[in-house]
C-alpha cells in the first residue's frame, strides 16, 4: 500500500500540474496520424515496471498527442469540463469498482444513481414520476429509447430532423430500423407537418442540435407523434443542462410530453466523460423491453435492477461523480458558470454581427456561435486549418445548405472573456494573412 500512496500522490500531483499548465499547451494535438504509434513499443512488457514509468511516458510520449479538452480555449464540437470534484470521484469510483449488475451487487451505486438522477430532474423542472438512470453516452441512451419505442409500438420507422445528431441514424441502422429525415424550417427547426407518422415507432426531437443548437418544436411534435401512436424521444444531450437556469426554460417547452429524454452531464454539467442521463415517462414499458434475468442473477431483492432499463448488464458507478459535482458546486454554482458561458457566446456573436468581414449564419443559441468569414468555402476551410494549427484555439465546422461554416462552442469552466477575445483576435489575424 505504501506504493499505492506514493504513486497515488504522484498521479494526483501530475493531474494538478496538468490542470495548472493546460493553458500553456496547444489546444489541438499538433501531431500527425501514426506519429505516436511509431513511438509506442510494438510488443507488451514482459517484466513489471514501476508506476513512475507510466507517469514518465505520459509526459514524454503521450502529452504531445493529447487534444486538450480541459483547455480554456477549446471551442470545438461541444466544449466540456471535467471538474475537480468529478475527477476525484472517478478515482474513488475506480477504487470501489462497483459492478452494479443487480441491486445487491451494489446497493450504493444503484440507489445513489436513482437519487442523483432525480435531483437533476428536479433541477431541470422535468415531470415528477419520470424514471431516470445513467448510460455511458447519448448514443446508447437513444438506442435504448428506440428499442423501447419499437417494443411498445411494434413499428420500425424513426423520424427525426435533417439536423438531428448522427447517433440517431447510427442507432436506427444498428437496430435495422428505417430512418426518415424531415426538413427543417428557416430557424433550423424540424418541420411538424408534410409527412406521415402512421407507421412510425419514434419521433426524435432535438433541443440544441449539434451543428446549430437549434430547438425543434417539441410540443407540436409530441402531440403529432402521440396522435399517430408513436413514441416521442427528446435529444437534449447538450442544451438540456441549461434548464437549470429559468431563462433557458423556453427551450423545454413540451418536453413534459416526451416518452423519453436524454441529457449528457458530461457535456455541459462539469461531469467527466462519460455520463448520460436517460429518463422515461413509461418505465414499465421500458422494463418490459429490456428485462432478461438469468437464473444466476435471480434474487428476492431485485426491485431496483437498473440493467432492466438499457443494454448493459455491468454498470459503472457513474453516479458518484455526478453526486460530487452537484454537491461541490450546488445548483447556484452550476448556474453561474452556465450563465457566463451564454454571456460569452453572446459577446462573441455580437462581435461577429458588428463586423463587416464576418457573418452569423444561424440564430445564436445557448453557448454556441455559428458563423463564417465572407468569402468562399475553401477560404473558410483553410482559415479553420490555420487557426487550429496555431494551437491557440480549437474550433470546428459544419455545413449549412452546403456552405462551409465555423462553430465556436463555449463549455469549459476555465474559459474567460480574455479567452474568447483571444479567439476573435486569432481568427482575425489568421483571416488577414
Ligand atoms: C445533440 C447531440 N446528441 C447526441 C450526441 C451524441 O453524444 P454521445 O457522444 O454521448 O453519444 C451529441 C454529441 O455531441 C449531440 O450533440
Amino acid at each position: 500500500m505504501s506504493d499505492f500512496r506514493e504513486d497515488g500522490a504522484a498521479a494526483l500531483e501530475w493531474a494538478a500540474r496538468y490542470l495548472e499548465r493546460v493553458e500553456e499547451l496547444p489546444v489541438l494535438a499538433q501531431v500527425q496520424p501514426g506519429e505516436l504509434s511509431a513511438r509506442l513499443p510494438a510488443s507488451p512488457p514482459q517484466e513489471a515496471e514501476p508506476f513512475a514509468a507510466v507517469l514518465r511516458d505520459l509526459d514524454e510520449l503521450l502529452l504531445p498527442a493529447f487534444t486538450n479538452w480541459q483547455h480554456p480555449r477549446f471551442f470545438a464540437y461541444f466544449a466540456v469540463t471535467a471538474s475537480e470534484p468529478g475527477i476525484l470521484a472517478e478515482l474513488l469510483a475506480a477504487t470501489l469498482n462497483q459492478v452494479a449488475i443487480v441491486w445487491r451487487a451494489s446497493p450504493a451505486s444503484t440507489e445513489l444513481e436513482l437519487r442523483v438522477v432525480d435531483w437533476v430532474r428536479q433541477l431541470l423542472g422535468l415531470p415528477e414520476g419520470w424514471h431516470g438512470h445513467i448510460e455511458d453516452t447519448a448514443s446508447t441512451s437513444t438506442l435504448a429509447a428506440l428499442i423501447a419505442a419499437r417494443h411498445v409500438t411494434g413499428r420500425n420507422v424513426v423520424v427525426c430532423s435533417e439536423h438531428a445528431h448522427s447517433s440517431v441514424e447510427k442507432d436506427a441502422r444498428m437496430l435495422g430500423m428505417e430512418l426518415r429525415r424531415v426538413p427543417a424550417d428557416d430557424e433550423l427547426r424540424m418541420r411538424v407537418d408534410g409527412y406521415d407518422l402512421d407507421d412510425v415507432a419514434a419521433v426524435v426531437a432535438t433541443v440544441g442540435t449539434t451543428s446549430f443548437a437549434s430547438v425543434d418544436p417539441v410540443r407540436e411534435l409530441a402531440e403529432r407523434a402521440h396522435a399517430a401512436g408513436a413514441w416521442l424521444h427528446v435529444d437534449a444531450a447538450y442544451a438540456g443542462s441549461s434548464w437549470i437556469c429559468e431563462e433557458e426554460r423556453w427551450s423545454a417547452d413540451g418536453v413534459e410530453l416526451a416518452d423519453s429524454l436524454v441529457l449528457n452531464p458530461h457535456k455541459w454539467l462539469l461531469v467527466p466523460m462519460d455520463c448520460s442521463l436517460l429518463w422515461t415517462a413509461r418505465p414499465d414499458e421500458f422494463r418490459e423491453a429490456f428485462t432478461l434475468t438469468p437464473e444466476y442473477l435471480r434474487t428476492a431483492d431485485d426491485a431496483f435492477a437498473l440493467a432492466d432499463y438499457g443494454p448493459a448488464l455491468g454498470r459503472r458507478f457513474r453516479s458518484l461523480k455526478l453526486w460530487a459535482v452537484l454537491r461541490c458546486y450546488g445548483a447556484e454554482g452550476l448556474r453561474a458558470i452556465m450563465r457566463e458561458h451564454v454571456r460569452l457566446a453572446e459577446l462573441f456573436a455580437g462581435w461577429v454581427a458588428e463586423s463587416d468581414d464576418w457573418e452569423l449564419v444561424a440564430p445564436q443559441r445557448f453557448s454556441l456561435v455559428v458563423f463564417r468569414r465572407h468569402g468562399s468555402d475553401s477560404e473558410n476551410e483553410e482559415l479553420l486549418s490555420r487557426v487550429n494549427a496555431s494551437g491557440e484555439i480549437f474550433i470546428s465546422h459544419t455545413k449549412l445548405d452546403g456552405r462551409y461554416v465555423l462553430r465556436l462552442a463555449i463549455g469549459n469552466a476555465r474559459t474567460t472573456e480574455a479567452d474568447v477575445r483571444r479567439a476573435w483576435d486569432v481568427l482575425n489575424k489568421e483571416a488577414g494573412r
